[in-house]
């Protein structure tokens, strides 16, 4: 599909006077990274993540048609029961680059209330969960408007909305492996939408583990748009961005072997990667905290005594995603439990796993 497949033509046809939609939508955590883009919001090279479960935004949009349409674009927002003027900008720059695919923005007023089920400052990215949510509210209306859209283009459009708004954002929508980015070894990959992992899911990664360890809560150093930006003449980006498309190759195998070992190394290669990025862009920054390598490092400890398939990842930030197969699930809880919240800010964390992706809530 192209982008002009996204644009709604003929929308009047039914004529839609108010109403409210909520979306439960989960965040996600990449396996292979996506750190680098172009206009508009296209990636450098291909990204898979698993959908998480319990880290999630819930997102209700009331809409109420307009007597006449106005040149702007008219809502409010709600973040946690409190109105967040600061919220504005991002959402306005989100429907203006939405418009022209959902021309009806204008001709309604919105109320958004948007809740998470993480805490805000944890240092958990909710602009994936976030824009997905608003995006899927943004669909059941232009499903009201035209009904006759399949679920497969509902699905399809709600990821390449989401993309305008946050990339990662597009990853959200459907569980529980989701590609990002043309690839020539996955038919049907797009750089326009997330499309579901198109083979079976050996049975070692069945509802796999997420436990993230909150060791620096708070904003953080540095926002995704700068770091992004970081990749444009970068000594080694087309170097990267090699490696990223490689290790794609090598995970769709190992998702249906049940390779663990080979996961592990590639998934940990891959966070790694991201912050040696960081590290060697100009200017330079050091996204991780000492905590985040005392636990790198007891992880790699428990891994050489034990043999366990545990293994870790990072966002750009400090936190650490520790990941581990279901049947290993008691061992390694014990295991973070005696040896890794000591590292975490207040003993904080979050146990996720891999989710089915986004739901409607009827209220
Ligand atoms: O979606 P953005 O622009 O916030 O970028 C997210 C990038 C990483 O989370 C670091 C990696 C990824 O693929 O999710």
């Amino acid at each position: 599909m192209i982008e002009s497949d996204f644009i709604l033509k003929d929308f009047e046809v039914l004529n839609v006077s108010n109403g409210s939609v909520t979306w439960k939508t989960p965040s996600n955590i990449a396996l292979v990274k996506y750190w680098g883009k172009q206009e508009p919001q296209i990636p450098e090279n291909t990204s898979i993540s698993f959908t998480l479960d319990a880290c999630f935004t819930l997102t209700n949009l009331e809409y109420t048609k307009k007597e006449k349409k106005s040149e702007d674009f008219n809502f409010e927002i709600f973040f946690e029961d409190k109105k967040k003027e600061a919220f504005k900008p991002k959402i306005q720059q989100f429907f203006q680059r939405i418009e022209q695919y959902v021309p009806f923005l204008k001709d309604y007023d919105f109320v958004i209330k948007s809740r998470n089920s993480f805490p805000h400052s944890s240092g958990i990215a909710s602009s994936a969960s976030g824009m997905s949510a608003l995006a899927l509210c943004i669909m059941s209306l232009e499903k009201e408007l035209n009904p006759t859209i399949s679920e497969e283009y509902f699905n399809k459009k709600a990821s390449f909305l989401a993309r305008l708004g946050s990339g990662s954002a597009c990853r959200s929508i459907e569980g529980e492996l989701i590609i990002w980015g043309n690839h020539s070894d996955i038919k049907g990959s797009s750089d326009l939408f997330g499309v579901k992992y198109p083979y079976e899911i050996h049975g070692n990664f069945k509802n796999y583990h997420d436990t993230i360890l909150l060791v620096d809560e708070g904003e953080k150093q540095v926002s995704s748009t700068v770091g992004h930006q970081l990749m444009y003449n970068h000594p080694f980006a087309k170097q990267r961005f090699n490696q990223a498309n490689n290790n794609i190759s090598k995970i769709l195998e190992v998702l249906q072997n049940g390779g663990l070992k080979e996961f592990i190394a590639i998934v940990e290669s891959e966070a790694l990667s991201l912050h040696a990025m960081m590290m060697t862009s100009n200017p330079y920054f050091i996204l991780m905290k000492p905590n985040t390598l005392k636990i790198i490092s007891k992880i790699w400890e428990f891994r050489a005594k034990t043999g366990s398939n545990i293994c870790f990842t990072l966002d750009a930030g400090a936190n650490v995603h520790v990941l581990f197969p279901e049947k290993e699930k008691e061992i390694v809880n014990n295991f973070i439990i005696s040896e890794l919240i000591q590292y975490c800010q207040e003993n904080h964390y979050i146990c996720d796993r891999i989710g089915q992706g986004a739901k409607q809530i009827t209220i």
